[in-house]
């Protein structure tokens, strides 16, 4: 693993060491419409683990569960040891926990560097943790730096990902949760946006819970899987044993 920067490393070691994500047992949905299932899921310290699952499995629904967008009807949600049930998604951000929701998560009509500040607020109201600073982010996406007065709405489906995902670093997260981050990619971009996105984790040394349609790729850049169907979870395995369940077809 690549050792995060100067600049990073007290923020590392600073990480309190239970920062871990750990569902267990979750029952949630929108109002009588019950999507999840006592799902359970862990994503350990500095770990990124892939969410798999077919068009409607509860994917996005679990992602909303963690980040406090919707409440869940039953079961826990730890992060760093602490229940995060009940505590909604602006304290969720404060506590380290960053969605960068399905489709388009920026706001057009802002400028990037705009966008980005909007991170920083989030981060700003945060306690116990060294901050992300946007030099540092643009340094891991330079593409950015020199746009940062043109408006978000002006990119590409690909740099507007990338704005999204910078936006998100900047709240400082100890946990980052990226729902389809490659949607609207060229086929050629998808692994870099992959590969990316596992750079970032390893300079910042952060968990990543990650959500594909892109199954191979998302695999190649994670150590560990799970397999949503229906709104329950059907499987768990190490990513490079995944591809070789018997079942994998039936699966998706
Ligand atoms: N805001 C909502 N209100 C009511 N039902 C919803 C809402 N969002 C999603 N659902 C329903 O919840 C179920 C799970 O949807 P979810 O978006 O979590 O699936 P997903 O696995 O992310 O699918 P996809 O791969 O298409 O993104 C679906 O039946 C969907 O219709
Ligand atoms: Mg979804």
């Amino acid at each position: 693993m690549t050792e995060p920067r100067d600049g990073h490393r007290a923020a590392v070691q600073t990480m309190s060491p239970g920062a871990a994500l750990e569902v267990r047992g979750v029952t949630a949905g929108y109002g009588a419409h019950t999507v999840l299932r006592d799902v359970s899921l862990t994503v350990r310290e500095r770990e990124v683990v892939s969410l798999l699952g077919h068009n409607g499995a509860g994917k996005s629904t679990l992602l909303r569960a963690v980040a406090g967008v919707i409440g869940v009807e039953r079961g826990d949600i730890d992060f760093g040891g602490m229940s995060q049930i009940g505590h909604g998604s602006a304290r969720v951000a404060q506590d380290g926990i960053a969605l960068v929701p399905q489709g388009r998560g920026v706001f057009p009509n802002l400028t990037i560097g705009e966008n980005l500040q909007l991170g920083g607020g989030i981060a700003r109201r945060a306690t116990g943790r060294e901050k992300v600073s946007m030099d540092f982010v643009l340094d891991l996406f330079p593409a950015l730096s020199s746009r940062l007065h043109e408006d978000a709405g002006t990119l590409s489906g690909g740099q507007q990902q990338m704005v999204a995902i910078a936006t998100a670093l900047m709240t400082s997260p100890r946990l980052l949760l990226l729902d389809e981050p490659s949607t609207g990619l060229a086929p050629v971009l998808v692994q870099t946006m992959l590969d990316q996105i596992r750079s970032v984790h390893q300079e910042l040394g952060i968990g990543v819970l990650i959500v594909e349609q892109n199954i191979h790729e998302a695999l190649r850049v994670s150590d560990r899987a799970y397999v949503l169907r229906l709104g329950e979870m059907v499987r768990e395995r190490p990513a490079s044993a995944l591809l070789d369940d018997p079942d994998i077809w039936d699966l998706f």
